[in-house]
């Protein structure tokens, strides 16, 4: 049997740099667990529009639908501002999700013990905090008709619309209830029913699948202000949220500060599980593309190899080296090692991306 496959599309800013390091955890667990992977790496994003004129290339999108895993690290920067809305780095991004039909977006925000302190919520908000957004990933208003800027009279309007069908609602919400039960076994589901149609049968079919095929899970329903409010007053009340593509956008950003850093969080976009039940899949840090820092040494690597442990467990049934290698970034960070993003008010000297590479990379060695 051949080994399983990655397609590994570092993109823009520094995806490159943090993408560097997960090649080389990729490596370790191939030399030290024989776990081996079949690696090739490709152009996404103005890293692919530069080269091919587009933000994701055709042979590129078919390899994507190929292989076992897609590890993507960001897209996007200040050089691609003015492109067309078509081919903008994002475009790229959102093909893959779409086409690969990606609709359940996992983003954990967990708080890792040393960086309780790193929040700017109050410590005993936060510590200890292990929840999970799923976010709904290929429907709603950032892909509903009619959509675009056209005149009416002599102003320009915009339109987008939301809109979900109720299979798609319904498949988002399995995959929350099923995650809840290998949790606290709890989903709060969030929209506006209160102001959106849309919203209104958001809340139905959750509640109807629930009824029908999860019983046992408790659920609960938030307006997705209320929830915004709640993630940041109460966090740990929550276990598993799950809701649509655009509240799903910012509730997870909100949700990533509380751990800290947004440098810390991971996610995994999965869609429906083929015939030996290994679900389409890409995995990518929840943090952008960084122009800021782009280049410096200074971007923090552990989201991007934190999607790479999802990847060990949703994608290769590798549970047990995917905590590997969560351990061993939770043990650096007890160890006081810091990128940049990291620093609290104490100071210290952060140390760089390779440095923090190298480090995680000797903690994995010590967990043999
Ligand atoms: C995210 C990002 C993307 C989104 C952008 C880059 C298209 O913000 O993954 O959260 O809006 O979904
Ligand atoms: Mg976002």
């Amino acid at each position: 049997m051949s080994n399983p496959s990655i397609l590994i599309l570092p993109g823009d800013g520094i995806g490159p740099e943090v993408m560097a390091q997960v090649t080389r955890i990729i490596d370790w667990f191939g030399d030290k667990r024989d776990l081996k992977f079949d690696v090739e790496t490709d152009l996404v994003g103005g890293a692919a529009y530069d080269k091919h004129g587009v933000p994701l290339s055709d042979e590129t999108m078919a390899r994507a639908m190929e292989v076992d895993a897609v590890l993507l690290g960001a897209v996007g920067g200040p050089k691609y501002d003015n492109l067309d809305f078509s081919v903008k780095p994002e475009r790229g991004l959102l093909r893959l999700r779409k086409e690969m039909d990606l609709f359940s977006n996992l983003r954990p925000a967990q708080c890792f013990d040393a960086l309780a302190d790193f929040s700017s919520l109050k410590k005993d908000i936060v510590s200890g905090l292990d929840i999970m957004i799923v976010r709904e990933l290929t429907s709603g208003v950032y892909f509903g008709e009619p959509r675009g800027i056209h005149k009416e009279g002599n102003e320009r309007v915009g339109v987008n619309t939301q809109r979900y069908t109720e299979s798609e609602i319904a498949r988002v919400a399995r995959s929350a209830f099923e995650l809840a039960r290998k949790r606290s076994n709890k989903v709060c589901s969030m929209e506006k029913a209160n102001v959106m149609e849309s919203g209104i049968l958001w809340r139905d079919v959750v509640q109807e699948i629930h009824d029908a095929e999860y019983p046992d899970v408790e659920l609960s329903h938030m307006y997705a202000d209320n929830g915004a409010m709640q993630l940041v007053r109460a966090p740990k009340q929550f276990d598993v949220i799950v809701t649509d593509n655009l509240f799903g956008d910012v509730l997870s950003d909100c949700a990533a500060m509380l751990t800290g850093s947004l440098g810390m969080l991971p996610s995994a976009s999965l869609g429906l599980p083929n015939a030996e039940g290994r679900p389409k899949a890409l995995y990518e840090p929840v943090h952008g593309s960084a122009p800021d820092i782009t280049g410096q040494g200074k971007a923090n690597p552990i989201a991007c190899i934190l999607s790479f442990a999802m990847a060990l467990r949703y994608s290769f049934d590798e549970g047990e080296e995917a905590t590997r290698l969560e351990k061993a970034v939770e043990k650096v960070l007890a160890d006081g090692v810091r990128t940049a993003d990291l620093m609290g008010p104490d100071g210290g000297t952060p140390v760089s991306t390779t440095e923090m590479g190298d480090v995680i990379l000797a903690a994995l060695d010590a967990s043999l």
